[in-house]
């Protein structure tokens, strides 16, 4: 094996050199130097990264003013209860105080422990105050003000480098768009436009020169985290997002959306040929239940057919926007495109029924729309097929099992068995779950809830000894964009359209009597007039995001502040002026609120798709009792959190009538109702339907960030 050894070579950033060397796996991978100053002292990887999404700073914050009506947080100080650090469990945006201390936070704790940053985007406050309209230099001057942020940690000077942008960071940082860093919010225009000029300067130290050019096309990039390892991909969300009225899906060659999947299909390719991997990023997460759809649907789709087909390349798919701690599938089976992929025809798998009614594309606001969107994706949950007896979603299991399978097949054991162990892999795509991808959204820093930060870890075996890339770089495939109409096509086929257009205009019960009757005589499917991105080679291994090797994330710990606790605090230690000496006061803590692998419930052991499906399954079922699982005998109680706020009362936290309006779902009306008739009536309601599921009732709980006590959950969710 040919170690390269980047050290040694000088680099220029144009003309980066190829060579040809054998990878791990024997195949050919043709290695581009990256940029190391000669001399320079570099990072080893550490094996971890952290995801920070949605900060939302607001200069207007007021400390001590009313959190909810017309003006969150911004009226006069003193009337209100707006905590020192941030108003937890309201609208409110996030003070300059909390990002400072956040930041500091970060500094103190896990600055060194990092590989690289993953920030998805929302950096500037919401449009939600009519006295305080946002303009496009307010929304510029607070993404400049969040990379500020970044510079002061991460920086290795305290300020980018105006001789070389590229160069001021200890490690690299990769920001996405999100739908509040633009002005109008959501109206993201194709490219070049206002705002990737404005950007391109913004994150001058983030973009890779070789990608200047491209990210002016539509403010899309990659980033090589570990140089000839791992690349970053910051999608650019906004054009696949349904609320985006100035473009149009991913269908039509002249949109935005179309050349950014191309685009994304073209690097791809090219990482997958020079043997790397990549994580994707963006801000606006492909949504898809019946009530809640975030992405226009030939995007959905064209992204779903995309991690399916590069999924021996793409390690994880990460999110922000919706604030909710969750996590999605997105499955071949909900692929309109009905052709052989790789040997297997998507027709293959059943799909879940009911998916073209007309969807909500507004955030998930309120808590009657979050409970309509976590009860769909618990129903998803619950309609994944069930293991037969000697197979199952378990990923320590599922190797050794599809060993059984084969020894068994060789000795014609019990056929019937058999059978059905068969039918259950092939039903979800092979003893790897390939027939999903998954898709990961950590909640926001906006504390909606509790403000929140995740570390991820993930597997560097083989590259204890490589460093991540000490200068912002990324060689992009060589694609001239004027020449996009030229890329060969299978001829386009027009049902398609047609379909869709039909579709749009048919009123519900048409459509509901047409799925019937196509239930019965099954119509030629239509074929994709765009082309299709290549399948994994046929001899190639299961990629990282369904085998653990290295790259696989293999844990996560979600951290919290409690900023009940934080702003109490603070409260109580100030002087009769609410002032405190300077650097005196309590500041903002991030405690560990759960790690997957090693807390009592998800006992995870690796993020690998198996285990995502075994946790799924096992939160879809109507119960499951503590005993259903494996409870670790050792474990640390005193790690996570479990049974907090235990004691706590809607009226105590400060929930905005708002959010339950009254057009939502009956259980919220009982929340309402219950509130309104005082602590006393509800204290005393003692025949509460109590979930039947501990394993779901967890995940909601790290949903709402330990948020929502128990009886609250219960009473939402608990029918
Ligand atoms: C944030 O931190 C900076 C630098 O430490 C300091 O100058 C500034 O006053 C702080 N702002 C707030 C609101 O705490
Ligand atoms: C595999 O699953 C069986 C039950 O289905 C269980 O008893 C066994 O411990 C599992 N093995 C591993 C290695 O997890
Ligand atoms: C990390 O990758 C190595 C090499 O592929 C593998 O042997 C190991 O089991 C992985 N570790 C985890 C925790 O998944
Ligand atoms: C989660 O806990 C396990 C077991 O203690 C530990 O090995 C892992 O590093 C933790 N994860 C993170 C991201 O710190
Ligand atoms: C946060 O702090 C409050 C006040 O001390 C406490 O009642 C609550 O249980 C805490 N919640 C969490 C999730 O730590």
């Amino acid at each position: 094996m040919v170690r390269f050894s980047s050290e040694l070579l000088l680099f220029t950033v144009c003309a980066a050199a190829y060579q040809e060397a054998e990878s791990t796996n024997g195949q050919q991978q043709r290695i581009i130097q990256s940029p190391v100053e000669p001399g320079s002292v570099q990072r080893k990887l550490q094996g971890r990264f952290l995801h920070i999404t949605d900060i939302h700073p607001d200069p207007f914050y007021k400390a001590y003013s009313i959190t909810d009506g017309d003006h969150p947080c911004h009226g006069k100080a003193g009337k209100g209860d707006a905590g020192y650090f941030g108003a937890e469990m309201t609208d409110c945006d996030t003070p300059f105080t909390l990002v400072n201390a956040t930041f500091d936070w970060i500094e103190k704790n896990i600055k060194d422990d990092i590989d690289f940053v993953v920030w998805t985007g929302d950096s500037a406050r919401h449009d939600n105050d009519e006295d305080y309209p946002r303009s496009s230099k307010q929304v510029a001057d607070l993404n400049r003000y969040t990379v500020d942020q970044f510079v002061r940690i991460f920086g290795k000077t305290g300020k980018i480098d105006p001789k070389n942008p590229l160069d001021s960071f200890v490690v690299p940082i990769v920001p996405t768009y999100g739908n509040n860093d633009i002005l109008p919010h959501n109206i993201f225009t194709k490219g070049p436009n206002r705002w990737t000029r404005e950007f391109e300067d913004i994150w001058r130290g983030f973009i890779p020169q070789e990608q200047k050019h491209s990210f002016a096309r539509g403010g899309w990039y990659f980033s090589e985290v570990i140089p000839n390892r791992l690349a970053v991909f910051s999608l650019n969300s906004l054009y696949f997002f349904d609320s985006n009225s100035a473009v149009d899906g991913c269908d039509a060659k002249s949109e935005p959306g179309y050349e950014h999947m191309e685009w994304l299909r073209i690097q791809l390719e090219f990482i997958r040929e020079r043997g790397m991997k990549a994580i994707l990023t963006g801000h606006v997460p492909p949504a898809r239940t019946e009530s809640k759809q975030n992405w226009d649907e030939t995007c959905f789709q064209k992204y779903t057919l995309w991690l399916r087909q590069y999924r021996d390349v793409i390690v994880a798919s990460i999110f922000g926007h919706m604030n909710v701690d969750h996590f999605m599938f997105q499955d071949v089976a909900e692929l309109k495109y009905k052709f052989k992929i790789d040997g297997l025809e998507s027709e293959d798998y059943e799909a879940e029924e009911g998916f073209d009614i007309a969807r909500d594309t507004s955030p998930v606001d309120t808590l009657g729309a979050k409970k309509a969107y976590l009860s769909e994706l618990h129903d998803s949950w619950a309609g994944l097929p069930k293991p037969p007896k000697g197979a199952s979603y378990n990923p320590l299991n599922s190797s050794i099992e599809a060993d059984l399978v084969k020894r068994r097949k060789r000795k014609g054991g019990k056929k019937k068995k058999q059978k059905e162990i068969d039918k259950f892999y092939k039903q979800i795509g092979g003893p790897w779950g390939e027939r999903f991808s998954l898709t990961l959204v950590s909640p926001s820093v906006v504390p909606n809830f509790f403000p929140t930060l995740r570390i991820i870890e993930y597997n560097i075996t083989g590259m204890e000894r490589e460093h991540p890339a000490s200068h912002i770089m990324g060689t992009p495939a060589e694609v001239f964009y004027g020449q996009l109409d030229d890329v060969t096509e299978i001829p386009p086929e027009e049902p398609l359209r047609a379909e869709r257009r039909r579709r749009d205009t048919e009123d519900v019960d048409v459509q509901k009597k047409r799925r019937k009757k196509k239930k019965k005589k099954p119509k030629r499917p239509p074929k994709p007039n765009f082309p299709v991105p290549l399948p994994p080679k046929s001899s190639s291994a299961p990629g990282p995001a369904y085998s653990p090797q290295a790259l696989s994330l293999i844990s996560w710990k979600q951290l919290y502040a409690n900023l009940t606790e934080i702003n109490a605090a603070h409260k109580e230690s100030a002087n009769s002026n609410g002032k405190h000496k300077p650097g005196n006061g309590p500041s903002v803590d991030y405690k560990l609120e759960y790690n997957t692998s090693h807390d009592k419930y998800y006992k995870m052991n690796d993020l690998t798709m198996m285990s995502w499906l075994h946790l799924a399954e096992r939160i879809g079922r109507e119960e499951l009792q503590h005993g259903d699982v494996e409870i670790s005998e050792r474990l640390d109680e005193s790690d996570a959190v479990t049974n907090i706020a235990e004691e706590a009362d809607w009226t105590d936290l400060g929930v905005d009538d708002s959010d339950f309006d009254s057009d939502h779902e009956s259980e919220s009306q009982d929340v309402h109702a219950s509130k309104k008739g005082g602590k006393k009536k509800k204290n005393k309601k003692a025949k509460k339907k109590k979930m039947k599921n501990h394993l779901w009732k967890e995940f909601l709980r790290r949903a709402y960030v330990h948020t929502m006590t128990d009886d609250e959950l219960d009473e939402i969710f608990g029918s």
